[in-house]
């Protein structure tokens, strides 16, 4: 029986802040004792927290390691993308495994078990990617479910390669009603866009900027729209993945005030990065081509009021890498060449505890909740991850709330050539982070073991 103890720390939650001794037997929390209260020992490990805070560890719900996407494979695998996730206090990742046109989702889904299988270094479970609706896919979704893949995507977006259209998307979404499952949108009408991209590329525009200017938010606020309108003919609830700008964040506030069961995330890049960084000059925008696009800076305000006010409810990563060299570069002579997708696991909380909690935009609960509560009670996680309560996994990360450190591409862990936050000092790092009660992070080294991680099984939708 492992037993280890954090001491002296200050719990955050998504509601409460209080001091507190942890106890953690066999990888689950046993205990919560007040400050100084828990009983000598003998424990395995201690750890000493004063002055720091004691979290529940990150879970980011929306990754893609190695994906095969744009003519190659995104740069991080389960390995090394866990890893990285478990440096930056990121402790369970829910990854997007795809079905093939014209083939079975078990086939899919057995696929992305063998890229994780054995390699994680923290928990992971999987949404089910649908890319080909018929009825052997419907008829397969409710095995999905049962063996814990409760959620789909689906793509407005990418002609040819993902989209579906709205009858596939209809009849999906009246299976996941009927299951309790969760319907999550790539929710961008990717025809028109597909015509502007023809039409830029025609008048000699190549350049990465060209991504963001042939992607007009009209087109994800449509997508949006329609998403939560068929969502609501067929009964189901609906979450927008990757919201990126105000007009599509209003369809998502309109339907929450009618009562819907509709839901959003967005991420990072949207929230600290812009369309400037896309006219980088040279090719140098490549690095931040992802889908959607950056957006012009002043819209980046209704995103940190969306999450103030709940209309958005979780900040995930669409973690997606490709390197400069080798990836990217494959669109050098034209924008839609360029692999669509970022690197930003490690980095989330880094960003959202500094832009975030330290510049007074949310507070250290909300930041919890963002990050780890609400994706947990969202995909079926909650209540054995995204607190901090007896019974839960000890999935927790000791956090220094005021460690200074500078983001770089030298020293992040993520397998990609470079971060779009590089240079930037932010404060808040972690000194230890526990997945399922054992230290796989501390002081900066990892400490734990390659396969640690395990799939987890998740719950049905229950928020609706
Ligand atoms: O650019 C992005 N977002 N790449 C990953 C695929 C997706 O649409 O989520
Ligand atoms: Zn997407
Ligand atoms: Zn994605």
């Amino acid at each position: 029986m492992a037993r280890t103890l954090i001491q002296g720390g200050t719990v955050v939650t998504a509601v409460d802040t209080y001091e507190a001794d942890v106890a953690i037997v066999d990888g689950e929390i046993a205990a919560i004792f007040g400050n100084g209260a828990a009983p000598a020992g003998p424990w395995d490990v201690t750890i000493d927290a004063r002055g720091k805070y004691v979290l529940p560890g990150g879970i980011d719900a929306h990754t893609h390691m190695d994906m095969p996407f744009g003519g190659t494979s995104s740069s991080d695998d389960f390995q090394t993308g866990t890893l990285a996730a478990a440096h930056g206090g990121t402790t369970c990742i829910v990854d997007f495994a795809i079905q093939a046109k014209g083939e079975a989702l078990r086939k899919g889904l057995d696929t992305w078990h063998a890229k994780a299988e054995g390699k994680a270094a923290v928990d992971y479970a999987f949404h089910m990617i649908l890319t080909d609706v018929n009825d052997g896919t419907v008829a397969e979704m409710q095995r999905c479910v049962d063996e814990g893949v409760t959620s789909f995507k689906m793509f407005m977006a990418y002609p040819g390669v993902f989209l579906v259209d709205d009858g596939q998307i209809f009849r999906a979404m009246q299976r996941a009603g009927e299951l309790g499952a969760l319907i999550c949108m790539h929710a961008e009408n990717g025809i028109p866009i597909d015509i502007l991209v023809q039409q830029a590329l025609a008048r000699g525009h190549t350049a990465p900027v060209y991504h963001a200017l042939t992607r007009p938010q009209i087109a994800e606020a449509e997508g949006t729209h329609r998403a939560i309108c068929l969502a609501e003919m067929a009964g189901a609830p609906v979450y927008l993945v990757h919201l990126s700008a105000p007009r599509a964040l209003e369809q998502v506030m309109h339907a929450r005030d009618r009562g819907l069961p509709a839901f959003a995330e967005t991420c990072p890049q949207y929230l600290f990065l812009s369309q400037d960084d896309l006219a980088r000059p040279g090719f140098e925008g490549a690095k931040y081509v992802c889908t959607p696009p950056l957006r012009p800076r002043e819209m980046q305000e209704d995103l940190w009021r969306g999450l103030r006010t709940n209309d958005l409810q979780v900040v995930s990563t669409d973690h997606c890498p490709f390197c400069m060299k080798g990836q990217k570069d494959l669109g050098t002579g034209s924008f839609a060449k360029i692999p669509n997708g970022m690197p930003g696991v490690e980095t989330r909380m880094y960003m959202l505890w500094d832009g975030g909690v330290r510049a007074g935009r949310i507070s250290m609960n909300r930041f919890v909740e963002i990050t780890s509560a609400a994706p947990a009670k969202i995909f079926g996680l909650y209540p054995h991850k995204g607190t901090v309560a007896v019974g839960a996994d000890a999935d927790l990360v000791v956090w220094d709330g005021d460690r200074k450190h500078v983001l770089s591409d030298k020293t992040l862990h993520m397998r990609v050539d470079y971060t779009p936050y590089e240079g930037r000092e932010v404060t808040g790092a972690p000194t230890h982070v526990l997945s399922r009660g054992k230290v796989v992070v501390q002081d900066g080294a990892y400490v734990g073991r390659t396969g640690d991680g395990r799939f987890v099984r998740r719950g049905r939708f229950a928020l609706a």
